[in-house]
């Protein structure tokens, strides 16, 4: 009879110190980490191809696998480098499966198998969205759960309630666009450029928000979010008044999309008995949500997860330290594993 080694099975024990490379390339950052035991960030390298896709005013699916191509193997070794390791201290690699772009997935998954061969290590499967959601975690561990996280990123808005490492309850979501694209509709159309969030909060700095009153959508009660309606909104604003001044506009537009956010959010935590709130994804850098998000758990009592801006947008730490989580929850992943696109977050 075989015996099982504790990487065929789940680990509960697995140690605080097993040190995990992580690798993200779903959409047009090439990203390498090395994390201990889920938290302890020793190197986390982020090449961002923003300036290959800027003039095409979106990320290029085709560019986008090519580049992380060649990106792949200078930015592991800089990320083992700088987290002063060789490969013989890896304890397992683990790599986004998806959801995102197929052909820039497959360069990750691909790369992280090989290197799990090469040093006869685990393999470990991970879902960007469950990544964003431990990014929270990644600079202040202490974990106190029901806990309730709001993940806006480019192509998701969702409230989830994490009841315990790998347990979520699906509390909202959008019914059509995330928050992250209508932050890059409503800049493509004001000629901000791409991508657009990151453009509309330096804009919305010297602009007044309440020089428009844009529409927020879906307050009646529950906790899921439309932002379509908002960005048409915006367009037929500006075409009925060519004048308007842009900053007014960003900030303005800005303002709905944070006061939708928080206040679902805190509707959420309390709706959930949760002690603690979190934010996670590339809009959880936007300036004005986080000064918001602070202010809300201030007043409401709860305990705020507020990553650092270069952990809310896609990096490889959070992969990094999901995949310590799902190697003790569920053991190592198949080789057989190959990337999805569409993956969706386990909820029930
Ligand atoms: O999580 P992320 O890096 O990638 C995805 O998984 O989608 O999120 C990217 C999204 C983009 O829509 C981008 O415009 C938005 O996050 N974003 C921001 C800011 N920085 C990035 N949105 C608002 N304000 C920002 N400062
Ligand atoms: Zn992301």
């Amino acid at each position: 009879m075989a015996t099982e080694t504790p990487w065929e099975v789940a680990n509960p024990d697995l140690s605080p110190e097993a040190l995990i490379l992580g690798i993200e390339t779903s959409c047009d950052e090439t990203a390498v980490a090395v994390v201990r035991g889920g938290t302890d960030v020793l190197s986390s390298v982020v090449s961002s191809q923003v300036d290959l896709h800027a003039q095409y005013g979106g990320v290029v699916p085709e560019i986008a696998s090519r580049a992380h191509n060649e990106l792949i193997i200078p930015v592991t070794a800089r990320a083992m480098v700088e987290a002063g390791v060789d490969g013989g201290r890896i304890d397992a690699v683990a790599a986004t499966v998806g959801p995102g772009l197929i052909g820039a997935l497959l360069v990750g998954v691909s790369a992280a198998k090989a290197l799990a061969l090469t040093w006869d290590v685990p393999f470990v499967a991970v879902n960007h969205l469950e990544a964003h959601l431990y990014a929270a975690f990644l600079e202040d561990p202490v974990l106190t759960f029901p806990l309730v996280v709001l993940l806006v990123s480019g192509g998701h808005t969702l409230l989830v309630c994490m009841e315990d490492h790998g347990r979520y309850r699906l509390l909202g979501q959008t019914v059509d666009d995330a928050a992250g694209e209508a932050f890059d509709k409503v800049a493509r159309f004001l000629g901000l450029g791409y991508p657009g969030g990151p453009a509309i909060d330096h804009e919305a700095m010297s602009g007044d928000p309440e020089a428009i009153r844009f529409p927020r959508a879906m307050m009646d009660g529950g906790l899921d979010f439309s932002f379509s309606g908002l960005k048409t909104a915006v367009v037929n604003h500006v075409r009925a008044n060519p004048d308007v001044s842009t900053v007014d506009v960003a900030a303005s537009f800005q303002a709905a999309v944070v006061d939708v956010l928080v206040t679902k959010a805190r509707q959420a935590a309390r709706e959930a008995g949760a002690t603690a709130l979190a934010i996670g994804g590339g809009v959880a850098a936007n300036s004005l949500l986080r000064e918001e998000f602070l202010g809300a758990c201030a007043t409401d009592g709860l305990h705020g997860f507020l990553p650092s801006r270069s952990m809310c947008t896609d990096n490889a730490a959070m992969i990094a330290a999901a995949g310590w989580h799902r190697l003790r929850l569920d053991g190592p992943t198949p080789l057989s594993q190959g990337a999805d696109p569409n993956l969706r977050l386990a909820t029930y």
